[in-house]
């Protein structure tokens, strides 16, 4: 196991998965969309912003809880759905989950799950949130809704910026297959990556569990990204929204929105919150940075359903930074995965740790003791 004491910041456990995985799969989990523009400026965006901190505040006292739907999280942070990742860690989505329980936030588990939607409420349990791609087979659809309603999840986020995948260069460069068929390249890579290599022979190459059954228009032995993205409803529109909400009574959130009109639509559908996400750079290269879409979003809709944000992620000061740009939380995609990769369940749990203490670090020396006491006035214009 890797040795998370030597572990400071998000970038030390990033720089331990690379050393773990296989290329093919760490760009999987690394990589973005085309020339990278997106993914780049996710992050840039962060780094741009500039802070006006208060002094002489008492800052002995620190609180980082949030009422997220009306319930507690110990952050202002939730765990964001990533799909395929038992391909880097067995049983990623489950140490993911426990994580996040541990922690006291909400965990998102993606429709391309190594485990099912029942398993995951089972075993782990905790706050538990759905992500639902909406596959063109409508009464497959259906039903994973419906077994998301019967496993008592909160929340179902359907994520619309997919409606075909995006062009992932780095994924067909590395001969990245589902399943994994072995190269030159990536066979070399495996020798290389003895502690991944056991631990795949040991458990096997996971599959889709919430897809099991799914007719497949064609076989899935194609690269991963085409596999699930082929059978995406590029048809989907508003109308289906509206539908869905009639027939999901939880918390109802669209992820992948951008436009402050598209917001107003969501709040018209009747959807109780939404993702400002361009999926972590992995779709439209050259869509906005989240933080920067982000002001006009939380202006149109702020004020009637709960606005979240993904995409960049990396520091405790990131999640201070999109709460006053009008955030009520953020998900983590990468950094949280990162986590897992490098050290398993402690591994993710570190991540929230380095997190929670950069988030704290940063509210003192920003003079707020709470996060409802971050706000826009910290902001240098
Ligand atoms: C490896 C990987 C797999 C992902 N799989 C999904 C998925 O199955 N469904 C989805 O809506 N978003 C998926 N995403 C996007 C994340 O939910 C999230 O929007 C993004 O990772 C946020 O950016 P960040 O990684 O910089 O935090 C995935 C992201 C990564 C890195």
């Amino acid at each position: 196991m890797a040795n998370l004491g030597s572990v400071v910041n998000i970038e030390d456990l990033r720089r331990l998965a690379k050393r773990r995985l296989p290329r093919a799969i760490f760009d999987f989990f690394d990589g973005g969309a085309e020339d990278e523009v997106t993914l780049r400026e996710n992050r840039a965006a962060f780094e741009r912003v500039r802070l006006l901190p208060k002094v002489l505040v008492d800052v002995s006292k620190i609180d980082t809880r949030v009422n997220i739907f009306g319930k507690e999280a110990s952050l202002p942070l939730a765990i964001a759905p990533t799909g395929g990742i038992s391909a880097g860690r067995a049983g990623a989505e489950l140490i993911l989950a426990r994580a996040a329980k541990a922690w006291g936030v909400p965990f998102t588990m993606a429709t391309p799950s190594a485990f099912s939607i029942e398993r995951v409420a089972k075993e782990v349990g905790g706050r538990l949130w759905f992500q639902l791609y909406c596959v063109r087979d409508q009464e497959f659809r259906k039903k994973l809704v419906l077994r998301a309603r019967d496993s008592g999840y909160e929340a179902i986020l359907v994520t619309v910026d997919l409606p075909v995948s995006g062009k992932r260069e780095r994924d067909p460069r590395n001969g990245f297959h589902t399943p994994y068929t072995p190269n030159w390249r990536n066979s070399r890579d495996v020798i290389f990556k003895p502690a991944w290599a056991l631990e795949i022979l040991r458990h096997g190459l996971p599959g889709m569990a919430n897809l099991e059954g799914y007719p497949f228009s064609t076989p899935v032995g194609t690269d991963i990204v085409t596999a699930v993205g082929r059978e995406m409803d590029a048809g989907l529109d508003w109308e289906y929204i509206r539908r869905l909400r009639d027939l999901w009574p939880g918390k109802l959130l669209l992820k992948g929105v951008e436009r402050p009109d598209d917001a107003e639509r969501a709040v018209s559908v009747g959807c109780d919150g939404l993702v400002v996400s361009n999926h972590g750079g992995r779709q439209l290269d050259g869509a906005t940075p989240t933080l920067n879409a982000l002001p006009a979003v939380a202006s149109a809709v702020g004020k009637k359903i709960t606005v979240l944000l993904d995409g960049g992620v990396r520091r405790g000061v990131d999640i201070l930074k999109a709460r006053a740009l009008g955030a009520q939380a953020v998900l983590t995609g990468r950094a949280t995965l990162f986590g897992a990769m490098a050290g398993g369940e402690p591994g993710a749990q570190r991540a929230l740790e380095i997190l929670s203490t950069e988030l704290v670090r940063a509210m003192q020396l920003c003079g707020t003791r709470s996060i409802a006491e971050i706000g826009p006035e910290l902001l240098s214009s």
